[in-house]
């Protein structure tokens, strides 16, 4: 383990854990508050996101932004990561052994924030995070609690961009979190 977030962050700024770093123009590795009680964790960066180093900040970033304001959060109240902090090429799904090799810098993160909770955007965060046997599909709305930590799945927001009908689990799911949130001190 390590001992802060910074620490962390300059560790993944020279990662060459896995050949994703050859094609990035920058590392991303997370936004927002590094005490929040609620942490959100999405799959890896777009092109925007390689670009400026910061993640979703592109369409899906947009939509995450406004999902936040339906629920009274901003962006600095929360910390919000991704599982892989270089972009895939094409935006593709990251291959297993690029999220294993990654990781370890997320788990670091989650001990460092402490969150209370943490959402879980889409099947990459919530396999790689809770295990293969999970499917969004079949998991979504509904706390799983492990550690302490209080973690809920949902759909990650480009896919409601790609099928607007997921927008209305969508809403259901973080109207959970935000009452969630409210209950914790
Ligand atoms: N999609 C993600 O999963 N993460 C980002 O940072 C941007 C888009």
């Amino acid at each position: 383990m390590y001992n802060s977030l910074e620490e962390v962050e300059n560790l993944v700024k020279r990662c060459t854990k896995c050949a994703l770093c050859k094609n990035r123009t920058n590392t991303v590795f997370a936004d927002g508050n590094e005490s929040a009680k609620i942490m959100f964790i999405g799959e890896g960066p777009g092109a925007d996101e390689d670009r400026e180093g910061v993640p979703f900040v592109g369409k899906a970033g947009k939509l995450m932004n406004e999902a936040l304001k339906g629920i009274g959060l901003k962006r600095e109240e929360i910390y919000i990561s991704n599982i892989v902090k270089c972009r895939p090429p094409g935006n593709r799904t990251p291959f297993k052994e690029e999220a294993m090799a990654c990781l370890d810098y997320l788990r670091n993160q989650v001990v460092l924030v402490n969150p209370k909770i943490v959402v879980l955007l889409g099947n990459t965060a919530l396999k790689n995070v809770l295990g293969e046997e999970y499917s969004i599909t079949a998991s979504r709305g509904r706390w799983i609690e492990k550690k302490g930590i209080k973690y809920m799945p949902t759909f990650h927001p480009a896919a409601l961009l790609r099928d607007e009908t997921k927008k209305i689990d969508f809403w259901q799911d973080l109207e959970i979190v935000k009452e969630e949130l409210e209950n914790i001190d």
